[in-house]
């Protein structure tokens, strides 16, 4: 017997037509319905949505933030009723295997600005949570779960269902990763740099030396000197005054092209020079000589043209020699770019 595997995907705003390009190079009888214009759609395929997790995983698209399962769906009744159905479905989950007592369950919420429902999403949380803890002595939690609840409130219809956090590429809902601002954050740019961290597994304290390609006014430099990194940083630009003076950053206060550095004198290379990639590339390129061969690159690239599969190609062709690509990946706190992690050959 086909089964039907559907699910709600969630890209950055403006490349949802970029994810679902690459889902469908993966399946290619995907059908897909916009939810939100230009980042939130419904996928189908005639799978088994198991089979249909493990190759998103193993061949992550790069524009596809989050995925969410729909095991279930109901038109709205714009009443509490829809709390009462969603309760019933939650609660008939053990009999199908999907959740054990004792489980850490999370439940996740979202709701279109279009969805006219009197009930707010932390009520549809706080009924849920009540099942958790009640019929399936099970554990709500906000991270760390085993299981996610999701929930999703469209203009006309309500779909649920519950996932490995995993299988859903993000455990923040919708893939909307929040970070603390704090008081003394020299810029926002430190976040994309914080999510690279995340997304790609890495702990960038385990490296010694960091060369900042484009680094003002900062925030990259800031949050690898925190790491207790050496950091060289080159910028024609100020860096902010907070970070002078500071015994473990070198500034060259100049353009990358007149920059001479010591060879492999780095383990970690950065570069967020928000610049066309072309000239990026042929810049990183030309100062790669100071990366360690094994070393890590994170490099920001700028979609000017939203031609974003042949900018890529066009990067790599630059790099081939010299770098191999672990992972592309567009982050929420990426906005008209996308973010590679490579790795100096
Ligand atoms: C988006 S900002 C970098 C923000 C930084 N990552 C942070 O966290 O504060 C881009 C920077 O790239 C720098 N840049 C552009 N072209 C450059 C070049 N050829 N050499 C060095 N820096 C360059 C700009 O001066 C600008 O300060």
């Amino acid at each position: 017997m086909t089964t039907l595997a559907k699910c709600i995907c969630t890209s950055n705003h403006g490349f949802a037509q970029y994810a679902q390009e690459e889902i469908r190079r993966l399946f290619p009888a995907a059908k897909f319905s916009l939810l939100v214009p230009t980042e939130v759609f419904l996928f189908e395929t005639a799978a088994d949505l198991q089979e249909v997790f493990t190759t998103l995983k193993e061949q992550e698209p790069i524009f596809l933030r989050h995925i969410q399962p729909v095991q279930q769906e109901w038109e709205l009744s714009r009443s509490d009723e829809d709390l009462d159905a969603l309760q019933a479905w939650l609660a008939d989950l053990p009999s199908q295997g999907l959740v054990q007592p004792g489980d850490k369950i999370a439940v996740q919420v979202r709701k279109e600005e279009k969805a006219d429902v009197p009930y707010a999403p932390f009520a549809v949380k706080a009924a849920l949570d009540e099942v958790i803890t009640g019929e399936l002595q099970a554990e709500p939690v906000v991270r760390y779960a085993d299981r996610i609840v999701s929930v999703y409130v469209s203009a006309n219809k309500l779909y649920a269902g519950i996932s490995a956090p995993a299988d859903n590429l993000s455990d923040w809902s919708g893939g909307a990763i929040r970070f603390h601002k704090e008081e003394d954050q020299i810029s926002r740019a430190k976040f994309k740099l914080l999510e690279a961290e995340q997304r790609f597994g890495l702990d960038f304290s385990c490296a010694r030396a960091a060369l900042d390609i484009g680094a003002a006014p900062g925030g990259w430099t800031s949050f690898l000197l925190e790491r207790g990194l050496r950091v060289t940083a080159i910028d024609p630009a100020a860096m902010h005054p907070s970070l002078l003076g500071n015994p473990m950053l070198t500034v060259y206060k100049k353009n990358a092209g007149d920059v001479k550095l010591r060879q492999d004198e780095f383990d970690l290379l950065v570069c967020d020079m928000s610049w066309s990639p072309r000239q990026m590339a042929r810049l990183v390129a030309d100062l790669l000589y100071a990366l360690q061969s094994g070393g890590t690159a994170i490099i920001t690239v700028k979609l000017m043209h939203k031609k974003p599969f042949q900018t890529i190609r066009e990067l790599m062709q630059v790099f081939e020699s010299s770098m191999f690509l672990i992972k592309a990946k567009q982050l929420f706190h990426n906005r008209e770019e996308l973010t590679l992690y490579l790795q100096k050959l």
